[in-house]
């Protein structure tokens, strides 16, 4: 398979000029210039994603501690089984990113890619936030230390890096489209069982500290979505020839295999047991989800057969305030690309409800 070029980390001999620039085998100076961009979205999105600095501490858990004792066990176990993948996912995140950052030849776009695992460091900075308020110590290294006892924990945790692990053992385009596309089912599918769990716990007026933690969390997500839908876009633009119909039929395999892992789990913790949420619900929830992912990156849908959305009152706790406008139906064609300098008062000013949600 065709290799493809790592990033040097100064490039001397490298161009400035942003319309020379290119994701994949570019020849950028790696100097980072805001006001000398191509990619003009990934600023925004950079922009964006800063401006939601968060902290958890910022949600107080001390209902939560009480709650939780009054939980169901079933929910108890789903609440720490669900936490346990979650931590996983946002883990893999931080050490990955900048391995897929090597090799994509955009300064703007390695802002975001880093500023991405910065906040699944966050991310990561939650969960055990949220497990040092709501369990006792024992506990909570028994949830970190999930995926040693469950099986199908694990199984999900290696399926997951072996994805990764590929690219980085050998770093071709097609290695990297692939790991391109973990990475958006990642952040496009594999939270949302867990999200829904909490936000039905939410419903219930239970818990209330750890799905604000979850809202925040998902606004996050949403922004990295964002970044890996316009980075697929960019590539179909620069790179078409790869986009051949067996890669397409692979990329809609993978999306499957997504969606059933994620089913599965998602019955196999939930259990039945949670009201609003049973088998059914969350297989044509995920399935819902599996569409319009594959519709944003261009992909015919999955599960053609799946038209609505079969829980809408999950979008109340997703839609956070500001994250509202259809970002991902405009297309990558029509962003105007900086020539010149940009006017940052201009963007500062801009509805921060520009990048929205695909929910
Ligand atoms: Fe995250
Ligand atoms: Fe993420």
């Amino acid at each position: 398979m065709t290799e493809i070029k790592r990033k040097k980390l100064f490039n001397e001999a490298g161009d400035r000029d942003w319309q020379q620039r290119r994701l994949l085998n570019g020849n950028t100076t790696n100097m980072l210039e805001f006001n000398n961009v191509a990619y003009e979205w990934a600023e925004k999105l950079y922009m964006k994603m800063s401006r939601f600095f968060w902290v958890p501490e910022e949600c107080p858990m001390l209902d939560d501690k009480k709650q939780f004792l009054l939980l169901t066990e079933g929910e108890q176990t789903a609440y720490k089984k669900i936490l346990s993948f979650l931590i996983f996912l946002d883990s893999i995140q931080v050490a990955n990113l900048g391995y897929i950052a090597n090799y994509l030849h955009a300064p703007e776009i390695d802002a975001c890619l880093k500023t991405q695992a910065f906040f699944e460091t966050i991310h990561s900075q939650s969960y055990d936030y949220i497990l040092t308020s709501v369990v006792d110590a024992v506990t909570r290294d028994q949830v970190y230390n999930e995926w040693r006892t469950d099986q199908r924990l694990l199984e999900r945790n290696r399926f997951i890096t072996n994805l990764y692990e590929d690219f980085i053992a050998d770093p071709s385009q097609k290695n990297l489209l692939r790991s391109l596309m973990a990475n958006f089912l990642l952040e496009g599918i594999y939270f949302y069982a867990g999200f829904a769990f909490f936000y039905a716990l939410g419903r219930q007026n239970k818990m209330g500290g750890t799905v604000s933690v979850i809202r925040l969390i998902q606004r996050d997500e949403l922004l990295h979505l964002a970044l890996f839908t316009n980075i697929f876009r960019e590539l179909r633009k620069e790179e078409p020839h790869l986009f051949t119909p067996e890669l397409t039929e692979e990329l809609v395999g993978m999306a499957k295999t997504a969606v059933e892992h994620e089913i599965a789990w998602g019955q196999y913790v939930i259990q039945n047991q949670i009201i609003g949420l049973s088998d059914e619900i969350i297989a044509r929830y995920i399935k819902y989800l599996g569409n319009i992912r594959c519709a944003a990156i261009g992909l015919p849908k999955p599960y053609p057969e799946i038209t609505e959305h079969p829980m809408k009152w999950v979008d109340e706790f997703a839609n956070m305030n500001d994250v509202k406008t259809d970002f991902f139906e405009r297309r990558v064609g029509n962003y105007q690309k900086a020539g010149g300098k940009l006017n940052f008062d201009k963007l500062r000013n801009r509805p921060i409800g520009e990048w929205g949600s695909p929910l």
